[in-house]
């Protein structure tokens, strides 16, 4: 089983009701675009937790708290437990981020308090690592994120509980990204200090200075997850992140269905195909390209300045397009909630002959 994508917002210590309703009712408008494929965690600050709740109920995106006790209910004033943040419909905490870690004297040991803590509350957790500039530089990545694993790792018995975001310290919040091969060779070595049975199942998300530029280069990476998201998050665009995380489904049998049932549009399609004809001009900055495999051919409508990439006999992948009925031919959209980028997948000659026209069938699904 391929791991789920996972996309993690970190708010921070932001925000007023008015601003999170809003940011909070645009992102759960934007979650049609990835609905149930991307794993999405919006962490803001404890006195919204509640209210944020409530917008995301029937919507895919859930409510996660950035902090809580390493102790038990008590004489602990100003504390709250992982099984408080459960009583209140809370499954999901961060927990030791590079912000606790050097403001608050989170220590390994408090960390494992803390993970010990939510497995007793069955709250799932982000567990944060990552290495200090200094760090990186004498060459200590590998070795820090091995100590801050090996000290919570005895205290973990439900994996399926965890998902740990690598975050650079010099990354985070500086505009200062690790570069995908950095990030995936830090990954893949956490991936081998964590328990043999687990390994393979366990989300990493790289975190530091995520935004929509630089995310969909990372999430290429074998061992890139998703994303844990600090100051993008708090963006309307955050979206775009989580919906650069979307598998894409190769095109190679789409299903084609008579056109009686048809929808006149649908979105979130994701495809493969070769360019067979050059782009031509649609008016008003658009173009129009057609691509294809050996079952189906559509027509794509593209912004003029993505047609140039469309070179006949490259393979372009497409992502969250949206479909339409244009005249009775099925026209895909690639609009600005759509990605249109060069693939390096090879696909078979295209059977010209097989153009799909909308008044026979409708694309379902790819
Ligand atoms: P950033 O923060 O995306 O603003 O760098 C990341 C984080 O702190 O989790």
């Amino acid at each position: 089983m391929p791991r789920k994508p996972f996309v993690g917002g970190n708010w921070k210590c932001n925000g007023t009701i008015a601003s999170g309703t809003e940011l909070a009712e645009t992102l759960k408008n934007g979650s049609v675009m990835y609905k149930n494929a991307v794993e999405v965690v919006i962490c803001p600050v404890a006195p919204q937790i509640n209210m944020l709740s409530k917008i995301f109920k029937r919507s895919p995106l859930n409510v996660g708290a950035q902090n809580f006790s390493k102790d038990a209910e008590g004489a602990f004033t100003g504390e709250i437990t992982a099984s408080m943040l459960k009583d209140v419909g809370v499954n999901w905490s961060l927990i030791g981020h590079s912000e606790r870690r050097t403001k608050y004297g989170e220590t390994d040991e408090i960390c494992a308090a803390k993970v010990e803590k939510a497995q007793e509350a069955k709250l799932s957790i982000i567990f944060c690592i990552g290495e200090l500039l200094e760090e990186r530089e004498k060459e200590e990545t590998d070795a820090v994120n091995k100590r801050m694993l090996d000290a919570v790792i005895p205290k973990i018995t439900d994996w399926s509980k965890v998902v740990i975001a690598y975050e650079p310290v010099w990354a985070i919040g500086t505009g200062k990204v690790a570069t995908p091969d950095q990030a995936q060779d830090a990954h893949a070595a956490i991936r081998k200090m964590l328990p043999e049975a687990a390994a393979e199942k366990v989300r990493i998300l790289y975190g530091g200075s995520v935004t929509t530029d630089n995310c969909k280069e990372l999430i290429g990476k074998e061992d890139i997850d998703g994303f844990l998201v600090g100051g993008a998050s708090l963006k309307p665009t955050f979206t775009d992140i989580i919906t650069a995380c979307v598998p894409v489904k190769p095109l190679t049998k789409p299903e084609f269905r008579k056109v009686s049932s048809i929808e006149p549009e649908q979105r979130g399609v994701s495809f493969y195909g070769k360019v067979l004809k050059a782009a031509e001009s649609a008016g008003e900055d658009a173009s129009t390209v057609v691509v294809g495999d050996e079952t189906a051919t559509v027509t794509l409508r593209v912004r003029g300045d993505r047609a140039s990439t469309c070179e006949v006999g490259k393979v372009m992948r497409v992502q969250n397009a949206k479909v339409i009925m244009v005249k009775g031919f099925i026209q895909v959209q690639i609009d600005k909630w759509a990605a249109l980028a060069l693939s390096d997948v090879e696909i078979g000659e295209v059977n010209t002959k097989k153009d799909i026209s909308g008044v026979e069938y409708e694309l379902t699904s790819t």
